[in-house]
């Protein structure tokens, strides 16, 4: 059995060998993923997916246009053919998209409703001599470390996804897509060297407890013949289901922080001499982020339970009362006044008990408040759930994350979820949960980010959406701590690092008082764009962007280098005819993100789509230009 993407280039075939379930994927007449077994292993079932017979087998088309609320595109296609292969023990639905081949299994009900998976067979049989990017899955900074590469011969422990690998000249990624009730899938290397799923399992060791019927999680498998195609990849998002009800309400937003004081040292998260999250503090940020035209602001610290160790005491946190000094409903009032929406912050440590037994009660008040926005946070090395450690990305965690977006759906509220399970595309069906983090961000910086993991990132985390990566910060030679990079490419990032939320994530004063020349471009660069339109990349080393606006005719263009400097030329033929003014803030010649961060230009041209626009890249650095029409010829 077979089926191809409608351009005909990719073919997925699909055999039964010796009583168990293949596939494999050619691309363009080259082998790309060799036979690779699909199946379970069942507690309590001997051999569940062997004796396979299939029974029927159906082929369809799909084709459609997706609108999505908020994000990188307006519009995605969802055009693929289907084979679903019908089993005496599941179907399975294979979708081969011209740039992806996605399957997922249906586990049938047939004498037992009820069973616990112990392991999930699925293979990606790919080349060893493939080169790898990837992070460690199990570690106790969940998804927060650096890319390492290496080839899948090298690979000696479980990764997480999206895996990305390219094999000679094609470049895939491996991922997952609607990832409800059931463990993350990890990746690892069987002892014959083979890419094998590898489900996160629960304290009990099971991999998901299931009742049956059930339907898995899609894998995914995107395709691409350059790197910077990779990332125009959206199949992700084209599994998941729409929406099943209204979220015309959500808002992406950018906002402020009482944040990056405590990281600096000036303010604390706990109440005392020096507490950040009080009511003053908070009136004098949402004046500021008035005055900066910033439209949010998150505080962090304002409730009870930052005293003492917060990390061992998150059993103790309490999500309605605030410490003494701040006063929420006066805050949050002053913040409505003023046309500024209040981000409240949830630190649950992973104490998932404490925090689902105030969770409805919680966001019913913060919604009677007139709040719309949640920052939650989930800092342990593992979740606490009912006396036992689970990993954040086992189907416990998975479960509990979902029920946070359901609920915060229902009191009108978006999510930006620190210490997350990983984004699978459920965005779609769920576009209230507007980021999350999920990978190394900058408040690692200080030298442990290193220039070429924000040159990884495009073609690996964000594989699977947005990200909060707290941009922004110029302070860059603060003594306590601060992000080693030029100071253009925290403007940069902005543009290269997609998020619903996006903090801009420096002190009020750093803007108003020493760097003022970058609030115009602070104000205006969107978190809602029509169009992203990936321009040049080599993973690790650099990556250009440019993105139209949502709400006007406006681009945007980023890019960042490794340590590398960097002399591009960008043809800007995405711009429509016409006659074009571009503001860039660029690394001037002799900037470096060591030792001159701050060296930099702001300068002003005209610009048509026909014109070559130059720029020079320092090392660790980046640049960011806003291109606004000026006329029409
Ligand atoms: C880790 C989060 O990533 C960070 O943004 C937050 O400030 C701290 N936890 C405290 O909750
Ligand atoms: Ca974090």
């Amino acid at each position: 059995m077979e089926v191809f993407s409608p351009d005909g280039q990719i073919r997925c075939e699909v055999t039964v060998k010796k009583g168990e379930l293949y596939y494999a994927v050619n691309n363009g007449g080259k082998t790309l993923v060799d036979f690779s077994k699909l199946g379970f292993e069942v507690f309590g079932v001997k051999n569940y997916t062997k004796k396979i017979c299939i029974n029927n087998i159906q082929i369809k088309s799909h084709t459609e246009t997706i609108e999505m609320p908020w994000g990188e595109d307006k519009f995605i296609d969802n055009n693929y053919n289907e084979l679903i292969v019908y089993t005496n023990k599941m179907n399975v639905y294979f979708r081969v998209f011209n740039d992806a081949v996605a399957f997922r299994y249906e586990i049938l009900k047939l004498d037992i409703t009820n069973i616990s998976i112990a392991d999930e067979l699925t293979e990606f049989n790919i080349s060893g001599a493939a080169s790898t990017w990837s992070i460690p899955a199990y570690q106790k900074d969940r998804y927060e470390y650096n890319y390492e590469k290496s080839t899948i011969s090298e690979l000696d422990h479980p990764i997480h996804t999206p895996l990305t690998i390219k094999v000679d000249n094609t470049y895939l990624s491996i991922h997952e897509a609607a990832l409800y009730n059931y463990g993350a899938m990890n990746i690892i290397k069987t002892p014959n060297g083979i890419l094998k799923s590898d489900i996160t399992p629960l304290s009990d060791t099971s991999k998901a407890h299931l009742t049956l019927p059930f339907k898995t999680p899609w894998r995914l498998i995107m395709i691409a013949d350059s790197a910077i195609n990779l990332t125009k990849n959206r199949t992700m998002y084209a599994l998941n289901d729409p929406p099943s009800q209204d979220f015309s309400w959500v808002k992406t937003l950018k906002f402020l922080g009482i944040w990056w004081a405590m990281y600096v040292g000036e303010w604390t998260w706990a109440p005392g001499d020096r507490h950040g999250a009080t009511t003053a503090h908070a009136k004098e940020y949402i004046d500021a982020a008035v005055r900066l035209g910033i439209r949010g602001l998150l505080v962090e610290g304002w409730n009870d339970g930052w005293e003492g160790n917060w990390l061992e005491n998150g059993d103790q946190t309490n999500f309605i009362n605030s410490e003494p000094d701040f006063n929420l409903k006066e805050v949050v009032n002053y913040a409505i006044f003023h046309d500024v929406e209040f981000v409240v912050h949830n630190e649950t440590v992973g104490f998932i008990n404490n925090y689902e037994s105030q969770i409805e009660k919680a966001y019913r008040y913060y919604n009677r408040l007139g709040i719309h926005y949640i920052k939650t946070g989930y800092a342990g090395s593992k979740m606490m759930i009912n006396g036992r450690e689970e990993y954040h990305h086992s189907q416990l965690g998975v479960n509990h994350y979902q029920k946070t977006v359901e609920l915060a759906a229902k009191y009108h509220i978006a999510l930006d979820i620190h210490e997350p399970i990983k984004s699978t595309g459920i965005e779609r069906t769920f576009p209230n949960l507007l980021t999350r983090e999920g990978a190394r961000g900058q408040e690692y910086e200080n030298g442990s980010l290193k220039p070429s993991h924000a040159c990884i990132l495009p073609f690996t985390r964000l594989l699977a959406g947005g990200m909060d990566y707290t941009p922004g910060i110029l302070d860059l030679d603060n003594p306590i701590k601060h992000p080693i990079t030029t100071i253009s490419r925290q403007l940069a990032y902005f543009v290269t690092i997609y998020s619903g939320m996006v903090m801009v994530s420096d002190r009020p004063t750093v803007y108003q008082r020493r760097f003022p020349e970058f609030n115009e471009f602070l104000k205006s660069v969107p978190t809602n764009f029509e169009k992203t339109v990936p321009l040049m990349g080599e993973i690790g080393e650099y990556y250009i962007v440019a993105r139209k606006d949502r709400e006007s005719n406006d681009w945007y263009i980023g890019g960042v280098t490794n340590e590398k400097s960097r002399n591009i030329k960008i043809t800007c033929d995405f711009l429509e005819d016409g006659l074009y003014s571009a503001e860039i803030y660029c690394d001037s010649h002799d900037a470096h993100y060591e030792h001159n961060p701050f060296a930099h230009e702001i300068k002003k041209i005209h610009l048509k789509n026909t014109d070559p626009l130059e720029l020079y890249l320092a090392p660790g650095g980046g640049f960011a230009i806003k291109v606004t029409k000026i006329s029409k010829n």
